[in-house]
């Protein structure tokens, strides 16, 4: 029997910072265990600010100073999101009002979650928005979302 992988959208403002840096910190863990035929991944954000931009060149170097690869171009959230995916993680309790806004008939709701819940090693309840700081909010963001990123497979692996 062939079943559908589990699909994940992860959402920050812009698509640019924060939610390709979970997109591609996930993609790293799930290729490191074999994991790719069964879980998916993608962003994007609620802004419509950088469609079509690649990942800022800050939040790539700090990604690829760990090892990860970001990829893709920033797209918007849109409603059609909520039937296309398992789970939607929200960066900041913004990006998570924000998701919930749209989803009007209040059926999807227990898809979207916070990023931070899934952290294990952190008590942030955010991923901190890193587009006007420097270099150490990116690293920041990063290693947070390796946190994060970590524990929400578990999650889903005792799901599935
Ligand atoms: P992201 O970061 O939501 O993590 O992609 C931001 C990117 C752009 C802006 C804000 C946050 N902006 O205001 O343009």
């Amino acid at each position: 029997m062939v079943t559908k992988p589990y699909k994940l959208l992860f959402v920050c403002l812009g698509n640019i910072c924060r939610s390709p840096s979970a997109e591609g910190i996930m993609n790293h863990l799930l290729q490191q265990r074999q994991l790719t035929d069964q879980i998916e991944c993608d962003s994007a954000g609620t802004s419509s600010y950088h469609i079509g931009s690649s990942p800022d060149g800050r939040m790539t170097a700090a990604a690829k100073r760990q090892g990860i690869r970001l990829a893709g171009r920033s797209r918007q959230f849109v409603v059609d999101d909520f039937e296309q995916f398992d789970r939607i993680l929200a960066m900041d309790k913004s990006n998570y009002q924000d998701i919930l806004q749209l989803d009007c008939h209040e059926k999807f709701s227990d898809r979207v979650y916070l990023m931070c819940n899934f952290c294990r090693h952190h008590s942030d309840d955010e991923v901190p928005d890193p587009y006007y700081g420097g270099e150490a909010g990116f690293n920041y963001v990063i290693e947070l979302l390796q946190d994060a990123c970590e524990g929400l497979l578990e999650d889903v692996l005792r799901q599935i």
